[in-house]
């Protein structure tokens, strides 16, 4: 008789199981969302020598699950008044490189929960309309955040235009600016393909890589192609120097953030004088994407976009010597400037 029942019982067991399991998942789910509604824990106080231009982080624990909600449009004035919620100008600026890893910065230091991203590149200041709608326009376009949160924006365009370290001074000449650079002629290449992909995409056909970045006439590398310029770091931040002292900026290496991305991390957070919350447990290497993820709570994780981390074309090895050899002096230039020296050839 016992022997017969076995089977039903295995399959109550069974259905108890997985209801209990469901029931676990859910209560996780939900209090992580809790979570985002109410504080966390206790307020921190104060990391690091308080100085004039630390951040003030009183607003540490609370987590963003509410902006999101806000973000998306779902906020009535109301609740926006009542949380006490605002649109901040940034504190700090990615302001390039581009290819040099400004998404994936800017996702990651979005894990900080003192910290709020805004999603799009605004173009503020490198784009004469944008800049002529003035500040407010500007700070509309910032995503809300408690009070003590500090807003970070990126637009890598900011790094190479003539006017914008002026005008950026002219908001809040004390900002924090941050700069991700990867080695120049691999970051000349990254640059090359999204163009090249744009391309593709529109059934377009375009030059090779070598063929853009040497000069056909001389043989020598074309400083006049944008994806060679950009990578002469040095020189754009020479310009950026004429208004803002070095020690305003932070280098972010942007070859290390792929392979290690905690320390550059945790190197961000202490020039922004934040304490440290992001943590090896926000950072999982997904082996299908060949990068690091990000990951939020038990319940929310993800990968930056598919068009992040593309398959470089084979350059000539010639020509890749001839880049180096080009970018190695200004190279230098820029870690004595910077104070940070990188393994590039
Ligand atoms: P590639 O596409 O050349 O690999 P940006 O966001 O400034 O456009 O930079 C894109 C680069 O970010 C990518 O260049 C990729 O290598 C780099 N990157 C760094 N960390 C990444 C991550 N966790 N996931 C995806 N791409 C990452």
């Amino acid at each position: 008789m016992l022997f017969k029942q076995q089977p039903l019982l295995r399959q109550k067991l069974f259905v108890l199981g997985s209801l209990a399991i469901g029931s676990l998942l859910y209560l996780v789910a939900r209090v992580g969302s809790l979570d985002r509604l109410q504080p966390l824990c206790p307020i921190d106080g104060r990391f690091g020598p308080r100085g004039q231009d630390e951040i003030p982080l009183r607003a540490l624990q609370f987590k963003r699950g509410l902006l999101h909600e806000f973000r998306k449009g779902n906020a009535t004035k109301e609740q926006i008044r009542l949380h006490n919620l605002v649109q901040q100008l940034p504190k700090a600026i990615i302001i390039g490189v581009r290819k040099g890893g400004t998404r994936a910065l800017l996702e990651m230091l979005n894990l900080h929960p003192a910290v709020v991203k805004a999603s799009q590149e605004i173009h503020f200041f490198d784009n004469d309309e944008n800049y002529a709608k003035g500040i407010e326009w500007y700070r509309k376009k910032m995503p809300f955040s408690y009070p003590h949160q500090i807003t970070i924006e990126k637009s890598p365009a900011y790094f190479i235009t003539e006017e914008v370290p002026e005008r950026i001074y002219k908001m809040n000449s004390s900002i924090k600016l941050l700069i991700i650079v990867r080695e120049p002629t691999t970051r000349a290449i990254s640059d090359y393909t999204q163009v090249l992909e744009g391309k593709e995409r529109k059934n377009k056909t375009y030059y090779k890589f070598e063929k853009l970045a040497i000069d056909p006439n001389t043989c020598e590398v074309n400083t006049k192609y944008k994806a060679v310029r950009t990578s002469i770091y040095t020189k754009h931040l020479e310009r950026w120097l004429k208004y803002f002292p070095i020690e305003q900026f932070h280098i972010v290496d942007g070859d290390r953030l792929i392979t290690e991305p905690l320390p550059e991390l945790q190197l961000v957070e202490k020039f922004l004088n934040l304490p440290p919350r992001i943590s090896q447990y926000n950072l999982y290497f997904n082996a299908t994407r060949g990068f690091y993820c990000l990951r939020f709570n038990i319940v929310f994780n993800k990968c930056l976009a598919g068009s992040k981390g593309r398959i470089h074309p084979e350059v000539d090895t010639s020509v890749i010597t001839k880049l180096r050899k080009f970018f190695h002096p200004f190279n230098q230039k820029f870690y004595q400037i910077t104070g940070r020296t990188f393994n590039w050839p």
